[in-house]
């Protein structure tokens, strides 16, 4: 890429120099008026060297190789500055737009990733805050695999836990599951309208009726044992509710390679336990069943008075791994999915992008499989964790009525809004197109963060055709096809025949160089930014310049052939951020 076609010439300078082998680095211009790129590396060569700073950059500049596409210059104290030609930026123009991957260098290494996003809990509604993990998994994963590694996705569903004993025991005790009970009469049909008032009902009254959650407690045992009807009763309810997330996740535009759930570990859970317990790492604590995992300077007991509670300084609770009735947690499926994976896949990392409240959990199961070596050594366990969506007033999302938001109602409003901006452009109404809109919207909105920061939940300023949205993005490649569909002739070399022209290409040299930086954050705001800006930068060419009606015919196939250029780039970004390019806007 670009940065390193730069950075050979000031190595070789710097060999020349007698420097000796040298990894001087350039980044971006902090002054664009001024130039493309500077090199800061001087400072620090001049330290180790023992030299004046500034003299190091002169000798490097004077001894670069002749050539006729970079220009490199020294500005005090000692930055060396670098503006690329006009041949330098048709070079890369024309080559980008040759190549399959725009310009774009995969990772020399390619690492085995198994990607854990999604996460819906069978028998709940998906709701707002299971929103982040499928847009961002579904973009990292595409993301990693655009960098050369090989991807594994896993929805991971949540379907082990209290929630399938509280949802069948308030089926129950609504009379919809006395056949499975005493076989009289007809065998229901379980449907999802069944579950989506019982899971509420049931969590609310948990929360009141201690006898309630007990049984409920029990149930959910009585389900991990694979007891019947209680099993048969659960696999039908875990049916129902994955055609629904499935559903959801499809509208979303979330593809998994596995489907699999907690319950897909349940036959691992023995085995893990008893590597654990093989290692003495396990004991018995009010009859439950803890791993300890505080490190030094974790878990300190602060001094308490007779009566009050014992607190800690940097808490860092052991992990329960079974409960006194003997029934197994989140962490303890967690666990048994690592030494699955590990028997299945093997991957070098495993990355959940799971909210990041949800951190502590992840600390306490990754250090159980370090520990217990079911997560070898050399591999990595990362807990992606994303912030919060939160309504104007700071806090959390929720409806008028203080609930929190379905999925279902999310998607709906964004394909009604989308409808209405539609509307307004004259375009007839089309709820496949509006969803490719709405979903496109609310995936920009939300890539755009960093991935670990709360944002707010703004459906009108995401779906603003203007600004930076995801629907702008579409705007622009739409525009281009339109164009380029109206053509009738091959485009020619590109020339930069404009300060717009140059504006573009190195809009493109930021976005080339923002797929790295995303891959090391492991967010995609800095890719988002990019595109955006390199739509800008078209846009403004295209404001200038008229393309098709252009009389000079080097010109007008030089413009034909830039178009094609933004227009790959564009397709290769939203296709990493997941958003559709719709047929019309
Ligand atoms: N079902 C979980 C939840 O709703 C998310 C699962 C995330 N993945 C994992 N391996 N724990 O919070």
């Amino acid at each position: 890429m670009i940065k390193e076609k730069i950075e050979k010439f000031l190595n070789q300078s710097a060999k020349r120099c007698g420097f000796g082998e040298q990894k001087l680095s350039i980044s971006f211009s902090s002054l664009p008026q001024v130039c493309d790129f500077q090199c800061n590396s001087c400072f620090a060569l001049a330290k180790t060297l023992g030299k004046n700073p500034f003299e190091i950059a002169t000798m490097i500049v004077e001894n670069i190789e002749k050539n006729d596409r970079f220009v490199f210059s020294v500005a005090k104290p000692a930055f060396i500055n670098i503006i690329l030609t006009d041949k330098a930026l048709e070079e890369e123009a024309n080559f980008y737009l040759a190549d399959e991957r725009g310009g774009v260098d995969k990772h020399q290494k390619s690492e085995k990733v198994l990607l854990d996003y999604g996460g819906a809990n069978v028998a709940k509604a998906l709701h707002i805050g299971h929103l982040r993990s499928p847009i961002t998994g579904e973009s990292l994963k595409r993301l990693y695999k655009f960098m050369g590694d090989e991807v594994i996705s896993d929805v991971h569903l949540g379907d082990w836990g209290l929630q399938m004993g509280l949802t069948e025991l308030q089926l129950f005790e609504d009379g919809k599951l006395d056949f499975y009970f005493d076989g009289i009469g007809e065998e229901p049909k379980i449907t999802l309208e069944m579950l989506n008032e019982a899971y509420p009902k049931a969590s609310s009254r948990k929360k009141v009726d201690e006898e309630f959650n007990a049984k409920a407690e029990e149930w959910t045992l009585k389900i991990q044992n694979k007891e019947e009807p209680y099993f048969s009763i659960y696999k039908k309810i875990r049916e129902v509710s994955v055609v629904q997330i499935k559903k959801h996740y499809s509208e979303l535009g979330a593809n998994f390679d596995y489907w699999y759930g907690e319950s897909d570990a349940a036959d691992y859970i023995d085995k893990a336990i008893e590597i654990i317990e093989g290692q003495n790492l396990c004991y018995l604590s009010n009859g439950a069943l803890v791993v300890d995992v505080a490190e030094e300077g974790e878990n300190i007991p602060l001094p308490k008075k007779e009566g009050e509670i014992q607190r800690y300084k940097n808490p860092m609770p052991p992990a329960l791994i079974k409960k006194q009735n003997g029934a197994v947690l989140y962490a303890t499926t967690d666990i048994a999915t690592i030494l699955m994976r590990n028997l299945a896949d093997k991957p070098d990392r495993i990355e959940y992008i799971v909210d990041g409240r949800q951190d502590l959990h992840f600390t306490q199961v990754f250090r159980v499989c370090k520990k217990a070596g079911i997560s070898p050594k050399g591999q990595e366990l990362v807990h992606i964790g994303y912030g919060t969506i939160n309504g104007s007033d700071g806090k959390p999302f929720k409806t008028r009525s203080g609930d929190t938001i379905k999925l279902e109602d999310i998607i709906n409003l964004l394909i009604e809004k989308a409808s209405e901006k539609l509307k307004s452009n004259g375009v007839e109404f089309d709820r496949e197109l509006a969803l490719q809109i709405g979903v496109a919207a609310m995936k920009f909105g939300d890539l755009s963060n960093n991935i670990s920061k709360d944002y707010v939940f703004d459906l009108d300023k995401f779906l603003a055709f203007e600004g930076k949205t995801g629907p702008y993005l579409q705007y622009t490649a739409v525009r281009i096809n339109s164009v380029l569909n109206k053509a009738d002739e091959e485009g020619g070399k590109i020339k930069m025949c404009s300060e717009d022209e140059r504006n573009i290409i190195k809009a493109i040299f930021k976005l080339q160089s923002s797929y790295e930086t995303c891959y090391k954050d492991k967010s995609l705001n800095g890719l988002c930014l990019a595109t955006y800006d390199l739509a800008a930068a078209f846009s403004t060419f295209y404001n200038n310049h008229r393309v098709l009606s252009e009389q000079d015919q080097d010109k007008r196939k030089s413009y034909i052939s830039l178009l094609n250029l933004v227009k790959k780039e564009l397709a290769l970004a939203l296709n990493v951020l997941a958003i559709d390019v719709p047929k019309k806007m």
